[in-house]
């Protein structure tokens, strides 16, 4: 069969997907130091014939979610691929019961546009977020803070 016309499949994440986790995260240069193999629990993983092509995190904190680690790799871009990884956080998030997604991006601004989401100013920010170590540590204060509410009650 031709594999090109097999897509990716998402997929809970598991501990044993932590140096595939760690591998395209340090190559998108994404934060990895407050990720570990046991601390994958709200990841989503895209896969290809066994090989990891994609990954999103999700951090909750109440009804507020934190979608963070947002990667595809290089040979898999542009095909769709990342749209569908927010996808399915989103719709997992809405399991969870969280009514708004924040993210912070260097330079995605523009992908996350696309999915809904709006440049918002730092101000505007939950505590619980504010207090994240993504928020604290891990992005630079010139990172772009955005939000998409998700509904709900
Ligand atoms: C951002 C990223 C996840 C996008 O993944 P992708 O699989 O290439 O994106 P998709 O193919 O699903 O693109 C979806 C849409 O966004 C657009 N898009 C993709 N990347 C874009 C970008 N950098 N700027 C503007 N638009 C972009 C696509 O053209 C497509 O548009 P369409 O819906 O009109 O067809 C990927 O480029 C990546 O891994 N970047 C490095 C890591 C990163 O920056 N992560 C975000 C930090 S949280």
């Amino acid at each position: 069969m031709n594999s090109s016309l097999i897509l990716p499949v998402l997929r809970d994440s598991r501990a044993a997907d932590w140096n595939d986790v760690r591998r395209l995260l340090d190559d998108a240069e994404l934060p990895i130091d407050d990720l570990g193999p046991d601390l994958l629990e709200r990841f989503l993983i895209a896969e290809l014939d066994d090989e990891v092509v994609g990954l999103v995190g999700l951090e909750v904190y109440d009804t507020t979610g934190l979608l963070r680690s947002l990667v595809v790799a290089k040979k898999s871009r542009s095909s769709g691929l990342g749209k569908k990884l927010v996808g399915g956080l989103e719709a997992a998030a809405q399991a969870a019961g969280i009514r708004d997604l924040w993210l912070l991006t260097i330079d995605a601004e523009k992908f996350f546009a696309r999915q809904g989401y709006d440049i918002v100013t730092r101000d505007a920010v939950p505590d619980s977020i504010r207090l994240s170590e993504e928020f604290t540590n891990l992005c630079p204060d010139s990172a772009f803070l955005m939000m998409k509410d998700l509904g709900g009650n």
